[in-house]
């Protein structure tokens, strides 16, 4: 059985009866849940909650979103204003979760939840429609593969399941270790490809303590069961910081490893991130100061930040930094008078003299800093 075969059977099995050792305990809403069947709480393969993150009006995108638990949880934050959409590959999972898609949608008040059938490192491919391609269009010489390869790129390309920069926030709940490891770069890819500039992700998942040695990963039961494609602690926030993500960091980290094989501890996290505003970095003036308590600290963009020093930023790092990505960190200085944008020419570490943000009746030269 390979990696793939060993999933998709796992959970036609987990959707068709309850898997007690697939299931985690989890602190949800209680108010969230309330409105839920019981078979879709029953039928919960989580590790984490990301329903935390959601915003009233978001697009929220789950990845194997399973028995639509998250998607109905977010489905009650985001509103008439904003919708949910579940991804999942397997058949069986998808039919559980529609299952209940118009009972939600009556319970909730407007029916903004949709599941749809992908792989989650391949988002742009709609397996609905591939399948129906395959109706009409069996595989029945080496010719036939030539065709359908054309199609899957023109389809990609012209009709993608989920198109580029189309979503405010991805969530995930224990998925992206049950992706192969050759597919797991091109899985982030595809995250980073699908969020909206500024946009968020936040990702339960299970990460492992140390490297995850061979003949464990070659174990299809502890693979589908959520263990031994777990990445490394430090290699999953590089995964993201490697896709272009900012922000990059764990949210959540439960003390208590979830399970110990051959003295690995895997245990459950959330990783939350930003995608960069895709904006030129522009020189307004703008200034902030790391609050501490490290003396110094670096970003994902490289900026280094002395603690308590008015560091000079581009406006575009400005908000990011003074944004909610960044939990009140650093103090924002805007310019009382915004200087003539310059294209940002600084090097990392520039002060920023607080004359500069005063306005010119504060200089002493009256001239603004620039290149
Ligand atoms: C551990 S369960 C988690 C389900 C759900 N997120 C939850 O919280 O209960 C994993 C789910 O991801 C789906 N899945 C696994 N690999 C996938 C892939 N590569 N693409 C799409 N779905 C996948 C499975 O079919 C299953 O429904």
């Amino acid at each position: 059985m390979t990696i793939e075969t060993g999933v998709l059977q796992r959970y036609s099995q987990g959707a068709e009866s309850i898997q007690a050792d697939l299931c985690c305990p989890i602190d949800y809403d209680r108010e969230l849940l309330a409105l839920l069947p019981q078979e879709i709480i029953d039928k919960d393969y989580g590790c984490g909650d990301p329903s935390r993150y959601v915003q009233k009006g978001d697009v929220v995108l789950d990845l194997g979103s399973g028995s639509g638990k998250i998607c109905y949880m977010a489905a009650q934050l985001v509103g008439d204003t904003g919708k949910v959409i579940g991804v999942d590959m397997n058949d069986d999972m998808l039919a559980l979760a529609r299952k209940y898609q118009a009972e939600m949608a009556e319970k909730i008040g407007v029916a903004n939840v949709e599941f749809v059938q992908g792989q989650i490192q391949d988002l742009a491919l709609d397996l609905t429609a591939l399948n129906h391609y395959l109706a009409e269009n069996p595989i029945t010489k080496a010719e036939d593969v030539l065709h359908l390869r054309a199609w899957q790129e023109k389809q990609r390309k012209e009709s993608p399941l989920i198109a580029d920069n189309s979503v405010d926030l991805v969530v995930s709940n224990c998925v992206l270790n049950l992706v192969h490891d050759s597919d797991k770069a091109q899985l982030i890819q595809e995250i980073f490809r699908v969020t909206k500039a500024g946009g968020r992700v936040a990702i339960s998942d299970i990460v492992s303590d140390e490297a995850v040695p061979a003949h464990l990963k070659a174990d299809a039961h502890l693979w589908s069961g959520c263990i031994s494609g777990a990445l490394q602690e430090h290699a999953f926030l590089q995964a993201f910081i490697d896709a272009g993500f900012v922000a990059v960091a764990y949210d959540k980290w439960e003390s208590h490893a979830w399970q110990v094989v051959e003295g690995i501890e895997f245990r459950s996290v959330t990783i939350t991130a930003v995608k960069p505003q895709d904006e030129p970095c522009l020189d307004k003036g703008h200034a902030v100061i790391y609050r501490g308590p490290f003396a110094k600290v670096y970003d994902d963009e490289g900026h280094v930040f002395y603690r308590g020093q008015r560091m000079a930023m581009c406006e575009r790092s400005f908000n990011l930094l003074t944004g909610s990505a960044y939990n009140d960190q650093f103090i924002g200085i805007a310019p009382v008078q915004e200087q003539t944008p310059q294209h940002w020419c600084h090097a990392a570490g520039t002060l920023r003299p607080a004359a500069d943000t005063k306005g010119a009746a504060h200089k002493a030269d009256g001239a603004p800093s620039c290149c």
